[in-house]
């Protein structure tokens, strides 16, 4: 994809995925120019990443607007007020537990399209996260590999993560979705399982789907499909939850570190297209 930036810088850290972007003061409301520069550097690059942005929840809650309505997490609540904004806090008492690699609720029908996480309270070291290209993956497997999979569908769950349901508005989704899914804008092929939701292959013997998912999940871990990202306070970073699974590094225990997420709904179920 050829672009041409006119408001932002953008700078790329990692050779599959991953951009810094510069130039831009997200308390500000956006111009429709550099919405789509963002937009379209979010797509190419996979996740995008902004420093220095102190900005309020309604300002983080505007900025996710642009993109999409605003995802209310099935099984965990928001920060005050504010039911949109899912903190993620780890401290001494509250061990980060997401420390695998995911996509965010892969287990809705339609699942979000991406999230926009800030850093509030970081830990003095450690605390990075790491994030996966999915369209990187793909093209590193053969293409029998890629055919083999590119016929198959995977069952995506949340009781065994999130537990049985506490009361009428704390769903536990599931769905079935492709294992390999075409990007809806840039119409890459993506491998579309992951570890924390996806629990096994659609119309395979339990072995053999637990072969087949446990190669991917090895597979995903090449560094050479990652980027690592080192917050400061006041970073984000957005992710491209269709194209890449990310993991939080978990090494800074008893430190304190609390993240505020905005996420975007997705507009459509994943689907394969043969290229
Ligand atoms: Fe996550």
């Amino acid at each position: 994809m050829a672009m041409s930036f006119e408001t932002i810088k953008i700078e790329r850290l990692a050779g599959a995925l991953g951009a810094e972007i510069s130039g831009v003061d997200l308390a500000k409301p956006l111009g429709n120019q550099t919405f789509q520069e963002i937009h379209d550097a979010l797509v190419e690059n996979q996740v995008i990443f902004f420093r220095d942005q102190d900005i309020t929840p309604d300002q983080h809650k505007d900025f996710g607007r642009r993109f999409g309505t605003l995802h209310i997490h099935p099984a965990m609540g928001g920060i005050p007020g504010h039911p949109e904004i899912l903190p993620l806090h780890s401290d001494a008492e509250k061990q980060y537990s997401a420390n695998g690699w995911h996509s965010d609720v892969s287990c809705d029908p339609v699942p979000n399209m991406g999230a926009i996480l800030l850093a509030k309270v970081l830990p003095d070291t450690g605390g990075d996260t790491m994030f996966a290209s999915m369209n990187a993956a793909y093209e590193g497997l053969s293409g029998k590999m890629q055919h083999f999979l590119s016929g198959l569908e995977a069952h995506h769950g949340s009781v065994h993560l999130f537990g049985p349901s506490r009361h009428e508005n704390d769903k536990r989704p599931n769905a079935v979705h492709p294992v390999i899914r075409t990007h809806p804008v840039s119409g890459r092929p993506c491998i579309y399982v992951n570890s924390s939701f996806t629990t096994h292959i659609v119309g395979m013997k339990p072995k053999e789907s637990r072969a087949v998912l446990d190669f991917l999940y090895r597979h995903i871990e090449t560094p050479e499909y990652h980027v690592r990202f080192r917050w400061a306070v006041n970073s984000i970073a957005f992710w491209d939850n269709r194209s890449t699974q990310h993991r939080a590094i978990a090494d800074y225990f008893p430190q304190t570190r609390t993240m505020h997420r905005v996420t975007i709904n997705g507009t459509e179920a994943p689907f394969y297209r043969p290229h």
